[in-house]
């Protein structure tokens, strides 16, 4: 799959933006990402009067994709209330790792970059599977 249609994603972030809870930051984002199978999953953040306890749009986007069938995300792009392309936070980087296909591509604001270029040499999965090998092993 390598035809990205980005104006598309970024239409339906823009939408999901619509949608956020953010009486607090005052700043909205919407997330939209491309799902192996051809589905567009969506999320916006959702804000909590404690603060930490705020949800980026990226988790509600991934909350969409079990919610909606599962699978693996191939490209994303977020955007914050004025509609321009913005970075997802360390965190989301990290979330969004942990459901990328090989290669996802994600829009940034240094223009199209993998998932490995965003989060380099990232803790995944496996690391935990090989660390829990070694213990069999032991
Ligand atoms: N935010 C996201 O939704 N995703 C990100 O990747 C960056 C930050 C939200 C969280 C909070 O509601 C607001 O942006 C300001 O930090």
């Amino acid at each position: 799959m390598t035809d990205i249609d980005w104006d598309e994603l970024r239409q339906v972030a823009t939408d999901a933006m619509r949608r956020a809870y953010a009486p607090y930051s005052q700043y909205k984002v919407g997330a939209a990402a491309l799902v192996d199978d051809g589905r567009i999953v969506a999320g916006c953040n959702i804000e909590n009067a404690s603060y930490g306890v705020t949800l980026c749009a990226e988790c509600a986007l991934v909350g969409d994709l079990f919610m909606s069938g599962g699978g693996r995300l191939v490209a994303f792009s977020c955007v914050n209330g004025d509609g321009e392309t913005i970075m997802p936070c360390g965190r989301c980087r990290q979330l969004l790792f942990e459901h990328a296909s090989p290669g996802m591509l994600l829009e940034t604001v240094s223009g199209v970059r993998t998932i490995d270029e965003v989060l380099p040499d990232a803790f995944g999965p496996y690391d935990l599977r090989h660390s829990a090998a070694r213990e069999a092993a032991r």
